[in-house]
C-alpha cells in the first residue's frame, strides 16, 4: 500500500487587525507562524479602525509571508495548498489576505482552500489533541458568541448565537467604562480576579434557548456607572469587574450546560479570543467535571487570531473536498457551513 503523503498547508489570516501566516503539517503540527499585530496602532482610537487596518495589512502581508517561509526553512514549492480566511471579518482587511492567497495559488499552481474564520477558531484545538464526536464548540470572541455542534469533521450545526453584541465586544465596552485601554477584555479579566460581587447586574437572556444577548448587560453597566457618578459615589472598579465577569461567564456557561445535556455531548471545545478568559476557563473546567465531559481549551497563543488555526482547519476542509477557484471572494458576514 502506498504511504499517505504529508500535507503542508500555508494558512493566511487577515480578517481583523492581525496579519498572520503559518505552515501546519497534516492539520495538527505547527511548523512556523508569524503574527503581526496592530493592537498598538488601534489602541489610540479605542477600537479597530477598518481603513487603517487594511492599510497595515497591505504593508505587512508580504513581510509576514516571507518571514514565515524563512522560519519554516521551506520554499513555496514544498507547500501543498494555501488556506485563506474568506470571512467573516472586515471586508477591506479580508481582501488583502485573499488577494495574497490567490496570487500565490495562481503563481505556484496550488489548491486554494477557503476557511471560515470560526472554523479556524474551532480547529485551533486540533493542534492540541484529536477531535472526538459528537462535540460541542463554544465560540467566544470579539465578533462571535456561538454554540456549534459537530457530528464529524467539517459538519457544523449552529445551535444558537448572540442576538446582539458578542461577548468580547461587551468586555471591551465595559472595560472602556471602567477606564481600561483597548482591548480591555484581558485587562478587565485581570481586574475581576481582585474584586467581589457587590453590584447587581441582570443575567442576560435567562431562557430555554441556546442564544445569548450582551447589549442589555453592557447598557446596565453604563447606567450603573452614570448613576454612581451622579450620586457622587466613586465606582469600585475591581468589584464592578468581578460582578460583570460573574454574570457574563454564568450566561455563557448555563447555555453550554443545556446544550451538553440536550445533545448528549462528551467533548467540549472552547474557541476564540475570550477563551483566554480566566473566569471562563475555570467555570468551563468545573462544568466539564460536573457533566463528565472532556474539555479542550487551546493555549493562549491559539485563542486570539492567528493563521495556524486557519492552516489546521484548511487541512480538514481540503479532506472534505473544499477547494475554491480564483473567483473566490471575501464575505464580511460569511455563514459557517
Ligand atoms: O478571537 P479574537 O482575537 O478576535 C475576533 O475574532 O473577534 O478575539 C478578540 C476578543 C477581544 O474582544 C478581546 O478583548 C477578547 O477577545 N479577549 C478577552 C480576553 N482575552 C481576549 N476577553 C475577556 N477576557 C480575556 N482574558
Ligand atoms: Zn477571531
Amino acid at each position: 500500500m502506498q504511504e499517505k503523503k504529508d500535507m503542508y498547508i500555508l494558512g493566511i489570516e487577515s480578517s481583523c487587525d492581525e496579519t498572520s501566516a503559518s505552515i501546519v503539517k497534516n492539520g495538527t503540527e505547527e511548523i512556523a507562524t508569524v503574527i503581526s499585530s496592530q493592537i498598538d496602532i488601534h489602541k489610540d482610537y479605542g477600537g479597530v479602525v477598518p481603513e487603517i487596518a487594511s492599510r497595515h495589512h497591505v504593508k505587512n502581508i508580504t513581510i509576514v509571508l516571507e518571514e514565515c517561509l524563512e522560519r519554516a526553512n521551506m520554499t513555496m514549492d514544498e507547500i501543498d495548498a494555501i488556506a485563506i480566511t474568506y470571512g467573516p471579518g472586515l471586508i477591506g482587511s479580508l481582501l488583502i489576505g485573499l488577494e495574497a492567497a490567490k496570487t500565490l495559488a495562481w503563481l505556484y499552481k496550488k489548491p486554494l482552500i477557503p476557511v471560515h474564520h470560526i472554523a479556524g477558531h474551532i480547529y485551533a484545538n486540533s493542534l492540541v489533541r484529536p477531535f472526538k464526536f459528537p462535540l460541542l464548540a463554544l465560540v467566544v470572541s470579539g465578533g462571535h458568541t456561538e454554540l456549534i455542534e459537530m457530528i464529524d469533521h467539517y459538519k457544523f450545526q449552529k445551535l444558537g448565537g448572540t442576538l446582539d453584541d458578542a461577548i468580547g465586544e461587551c468586555y471591551d465596552k465595559v472595560a472602556r467604562v471602567i477606564g481600561l485601554e483597548y482591548p480591555g477584555g484581558p485587562k478587565l479579566d485581570k481586574l475581576a480576579q481582585t474584586g467581589k460581587v457587590t453590584y447587581k447586574l441582570p443575567i442576560p437572556l435567562h431562557d430555554d434557548s441556546y442564544n445569548f444577548s450582551f447589549s442589555g448587560l453592557k447598557s446596565a453597566v453604563i447606567n450603573l456607572a452614570h448613576n454612581e457618578e451622579q450620586r457622587g459615589k466613586e465606582l469600585n472598579k475591581e468589584d464592578l469587574a468581578t460582578s460583570f465577569q460573574t454574570v457574563a461567564v454564568e450566561s455563557v456557561v448555563s447555555k453550554t450546560k443545556k446544550a451538553i445535556q440536550d445533545k448528549n455531548i462528551k467533548y467540549l471545545i472552547v474557541a476564540g479570543g475570550v477563551a483566554a478568559n480566566q473566569g471562563l476557563r475555570k467555570a468551563i473546567e468545573e462544568l466539564g467535571k460536573e457533566m463528565n465531559v472532556t474539555v479542550s481549551i487551546p493555549p493562549m497563543k491559539y485563542c486570539t487570531d492567528n493563521a495556524t488555526m486557519i492552516a489546521a482547519a484548511g487541512y480538514y476542509a481540503y479532506l472534505d473536498g473544499r477547494v475554491a477557484d480564483l473567483t473566490l471572494n471575501s464575505t464580511s458576514s460569511a455563514v459557517l457551513k
